[in-house]
């Protein structure tokens, strides 16, 4: 079985920068729901991007195989993200120090073997009491493939195909906490998905680094005390109103109000890893990509091998339940 290395940083920060990100949170002010939108590829057309992740929260109840109405699900896993960097630009002052942390920078070349590191981008995920991340992994990346042109759950499927190693861009993910919440652990499976889950507190100024992409993992309910979760809809923000309050609704209307120590507030650091500079410009001057026709082929000639597929090529989406269904094999929920 195999384990994945990860590192843990317990504090990550010093206690002055701790609390700047915090301050630098409330000064962001604004949050905006982290949606979904459906695949306009031929293949899978009308399946969410996270077609994948989606489907096995859905089926299996989440890691306690609970079983609700959709949209309660729904409500349960919209929660609210922005970005505060991406690439070299810097989308809120102050994030500079947590964009180049050197323990992020070393624990990502011990991860993947890989010297050169690349930040790629920091985003803070704010989930709210009764809100939950369902069991997934990331969208990986590879020469050719991202987001723009490729939907989101094939992506994954190539990743866990193993069939596109030598086109893989090794990401690694750092997690990091600041808030005080009860609830919202972290939960991973570093022994892969039939190995036993690890579950880590959100607590203040921590963090793990890991392949996310890789690894399984997801975030247990943030514990509702006071506050049972509101009927959230697409569209709403969470915002700053001062005084460690938050507010949900559409504008200046409160859905329902929060207090700073009820929130999960996480930053997330995602780099690229290469081994040397000339891998990097392979990369940055497309000159082996991948294509969308080569990959379905390849995956295609794939599950013939694999027995799953006769003669006869299916629709798009059928075609497109078969490669998640194969490849994308989740852990079983909690007993
Ligand atoms: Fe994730």
């Amino acid at each position: 079985m195999a384990t994945h290395h990860y590192e843990l940083f317990d504090p990550l920060l010093s206690p002055a920068d701790a609390d700047a990100m915090v301050r630098l949170c409330e000064r962001f002010g604004r949050y905006g729901m982290y949606s979904q939108e459906a695949s306009e590829s031929e293949i899978g057309e009308g399946l969410a991007q996270r077609h994948d992740a989606v489907m096995n929260f859905i089926n299996s109840g989440g890691r306690f195989g609970r079983h609700e109405p959709l949209a309660t699900l729904a409500a349960r896993t919209n929660y609210f993200r922005e970005s505060y960097a991406y690439g070299d630009e810097i989308l809120i002052d102050g994030i500079e120090p947590f964009l180049h942390h050197p323990g992020f920078v070393d624990a990502a070349r011990a991860v993947h073997g890989r010297p050169l590191i690349v930040p790629a981008i920091v985003y803070a995920n704010i989930l709210v009491p009764g809100q939950e991340l369902a069991v997934h992994t990331d969208v990986p990346e590879f020469r050719g493939a991202n987001r723009k042109r490729f939907p989101q759950w094939l992506m994954v499927a190539m990743h866990h195909s193993g069939l596109f190693d030598a086109w893989r861009m090794p990401i690694v993910t750092g997690v990091s906490w600041f808030s005080a919440c009860a609830g919202g652990e972290f939960v991973f499976y570093p022994e892969g998905a039939a190995g036993a889950p690890v579950a880590l507190k959100a607590k203040r100024n921590t963090a793990i680094l890991l392949d996310t992409d890789s690894v399984f993992h997801g975030v247990d309910r943030v514990m509702e005390a006071d506050v049972p979760l509101p009927p959230l809809a697409m569209g709403m923000r969470l915002t700053y109103e001062g005084h460690d309050r938050w507010r949900v609704g559409f504008g200046d209307e409160a859905v329902v109000r929060y207090h700073w120590d009820d929130l999960r507030f996480s930053v997330s650091w995602k780099a690229y890893c290469f081994a040397d500079e000339a891998e990097r410009r392979a990369v940055a001057e497309h000159t082996d990509d991948l294509t969308r026709d080569v990959v379905v082929a390849r995956l295609v000639e794939d599950l013939r091998a694999r027995g799953r597929l006769g003669d006869a090529l299916p629709g798009g989406t059928e075609l497109a339940l078969l490669m998640i269904d194969e490849y994308v094999r989740f852990p079983p929920p909690a007993e």
